[in-house]
């Protein structure tokens, strides 16, 4: 009897470790992308919302600024790759459904609730990825490396080589928001056609690449900020936006209408730009 009644003891403390302590696991690995998909749609709201007060908008400036020794101020977003998103192999991420008619089953598969923040993020996601392209525009959301290489070269050319290109912070520091000052280095990239790559919020890494047809520039800046951080940044401009949304962020940003102006916005770190690879030509000379 006492045996027995030991043995029953031993089984519910077996069972109540084995539950919690593998609840624990899952809360974490959920607590993780949580956070991350919080800081990230809070990042990210720009492209939902328009309230042009948010820090996260201070991305935008016209041609004309573009210059050695502006001062402005500028969001530039750190984020610890731990709590980043991770790339799924193709396989992986071409096993689980992206539709957003698959919203109910997704936020089951990975235990967000309806109406939570996280949900919300998904679903802006999605919606987003399935918006119409504007006139003039390829687009393609791709949840995986390998399906974004594939995106990039049918745009850049299948038989060109491409390079990417992304935003560097040479400092560390915890600064997201502060006035930084363009330096004298301030490098335009030949970039006669461009895929540009954006990390959106979900539980596992998905970019929006587009491509433009009409006029791109590509710029690398040095940047150091009042606190003395230096940033090399990608900036693309944008000299035609005549067929962007009227209500597009930027114009509220810049108090512009659309053609009126060029629009240029940095880049976070997380983000890509591809390029056609060029072979300067007398450059391997020696
Ligand atoms: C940037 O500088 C301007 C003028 O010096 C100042 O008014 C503004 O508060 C600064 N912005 C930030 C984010 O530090």
């Amino acid at each position: 009897m006492g045996l027995k009644f030991l043995s029953w003891i031993l089984f519910i403390y077996l069972l109540v470790f084995l539950c919690c302590s593998y609840g624990g696991q899952a809360r974490e690995l959920v607590g993780k992308e949580n956070k991350f998909l919080e800081t990230s749609f809070e990042e990210n709201k720009h492209t939902h919302h328009m309230n042009h007060l948010a820090p996260s908008l201070m991305v935008f400036f016209t041609l004309k600024d573009l210059k050695a020794g502006k001062r402005m101020p500028i969001h530039f977003p750190k984020r610890d790759p731990a709590n980043s998103p991770k790339l799924w192999p193709r396989e992986e991420a071409d096993s689980v459904p992206f539709s957003s008619n698959q919203l109910p089953y997704l936020l089951k598969l990975f235990s967000f609730s309806p109406h939570s923040p996280q949900a919300t993020a998904m679903e802006n996601t999605l919606r987003e990825c399935e918006s119409k392209p504007i006139k003039g525009e390829v687009k393609f959301c791709a949840t995986s490396l390998e399906s974004m290489l594939d995106f990039t070269h049918r745009i850049l050319g299948l038989t060109s080589e491409i390079q990417s290109f992304a935003t560097l912070h040479q400092t560390k520091s915890s600064v997201n928001f502060q006035n930084y000052t363009i330096m004298e280095t301030l490098m335009q990239i030949p970039a006669p056609k461009m895929v540009a790559c954006h990390t959106m919020p979900y539980p596992y890494a998905v970019f929006y690449c587009h491509s433009q047809e009409s006029g791109n520039r590509v710029y690398r800046v040095s940047l150091v900020g009042d606190n003395g951080d230096r940033v090399e940044a990608m900036v693309v401009c944008h000299l035609d936006t005549s067929q962007w949304a009227p209500n597009h962020v930027s114009f509220q940003v810049l108090g512009i209408t659309p053609g009126s102006s060029s629009v240029c916005h940095f880049f976070p770190a997380d983000h890509l730009i591809w390029l056609p690879k060029l072979h300067v030509h007398g450059s391997s000379s020696m």
